[in-house]
């Protein structure tokens, strides 16, 4: 069974890509490459395309027949969409309407869409439910909760039935190191730590230690990326056998600080990691931590990387191999 992957090519939808071949599923990496890479597509074919091309998505779809979508394609820095919102509006919510409608002029029913805890906004609690109000603070948050609006309304209107996955911190790597996370520019903690450890950048910069949490550093929800890619794999088969549509957050319940990300990093790595202070950035909640629940309870998800520890090791794997050998190099 064919299933159309848009942003096959990245890190996170590469990864469910080998969760999908592994299932016995055939997935279609559609992906413009924009950021994502030839190299993380190894379990089916890629088509170079852009989700907001309706004629190409056409052929592609005509091509391969595809049962379901799983659409990952998306611009994701926060920062920059504060900057540049129309490139985000344009992407994540334009692009996002010229697939949904070709999924319905084509007659498919099925989609599993990439969304965030961005969408939450400042967390009334901790952890933070799905009925949690969504209420975004920057304009990435509010694409993407414009689009799980436009499923519901799609839903409603043609049947197009869809599980909208929220994700906390996506982190870690393929376990056999076949594929990891590589992205230019990088934002995101973890690698930033291993290439400081690697003593390819020369500290890891501390954005505020004067938050209100144990350490005073700002605490995250990090999840394994093959637990997410098997949480994909759940949704869509939960989709295929007639489920309504529904949204489920994907973390793992736990935060772990800054600090005790790098410190452990050092411990894994064996390196010292220099780090350095730096103000606060706007817009970050002292802490973000997602109740998973529902998803355990109702999909049978079960987590198996949930540590750190197993975070950083596959993450700092994966990134020994890629400075070894010209994987992951472009
Ligand atoms: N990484 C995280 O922690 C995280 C957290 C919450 C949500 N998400 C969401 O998960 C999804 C995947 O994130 P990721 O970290 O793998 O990012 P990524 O940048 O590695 O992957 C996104 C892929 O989409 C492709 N793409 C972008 N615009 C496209 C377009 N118009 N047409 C075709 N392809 C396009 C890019 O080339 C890239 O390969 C995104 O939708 C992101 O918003 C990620």
């Amino acid at each position: 069974m064919n299933i159309l992957v848009t942003g096959g090519a990245g890190y996170i939808g590469s990864h469910t890509c080998k969760a999908l071949a592994q299932a016995g599923y055939r997935p279609i990496a559609y992906d413009n490459l924009s950021y994502g890479h030839r190299w993380a597509v190894r379990w089916g074919p890629l088509e170079d395309g852009d989700i907001s091309d309706r004629a190409h998505l056409d052929a592609v779809i005509a091509q391969y027949q595809p049962a379901a979508v799983m659409h990952f394609a998306a611009f994701a820095y926060v920062g920059e969409s504060v900057r540049d919102p129309g490139k985000y509006y344009r992407n994540n919510v334009a692009g996002s309407l010229t697939l949904l409608e070709a999924m319905r002029d084509h007659g498919i029913r099925q989609c599993v869409f990439s969304s965030t805890c961005a969408t939450y906004g400042v967390p009334q609690q901790s952890p933070i439910p799905e009925d949690h109000p969504q209420r975004p603070i920057n304009p990435y948050g509010a694409s993407k909760l414009m689009i799980e609006r436009i499923l519901q309304d799609f839903d409603a209107a043609h049947g197009l039935r869809s599980i909208a996955l929220r994700y906390f911190n996506a982190a870690g790597a393929d376990p056999d190191a076949e594929i990891g996370e590589s992205h230019d520019p990088e934002t995101h903690l973890i690698p930033l730590v291993l290439d400081a450890a690697a003593g390819r950048r020369p500290a890891i910069t501390i954005y505020g230690d004067d938050y209100d949490t144990p350490d005073g550093t700002c605490i995250r929800d990090y999840i394994h990326v093959t637990d997410l890619a098997q949480a994909h794999v759940l949704a869509l088969q939960t989709l295929l056998r007639g489920a309504g549509s529904t949204a489920y957050n994907l973390g793992n319940g736990h935060g772990y600080s800054v600090r005790e990300v790098i410190d452990r990093a050092a411990q894994i790595t064996a390196r010292p990691i220099p780090r350095e202070r730096s103000a606060r950035r706007p817009g970050d909640p002292p802490t973000l931590v997602g109740d998973a629940q529902r998803i355990r309870r109702e999909l049978g998800w079960q987590p198996r990387y949930a540590d750190l520890d197993s975070i950083l090791s596959t993450a700092w794997q994966w990134h020994q191999r890629r400075l070894r050998s010209s994987v992951g190099v472009e």
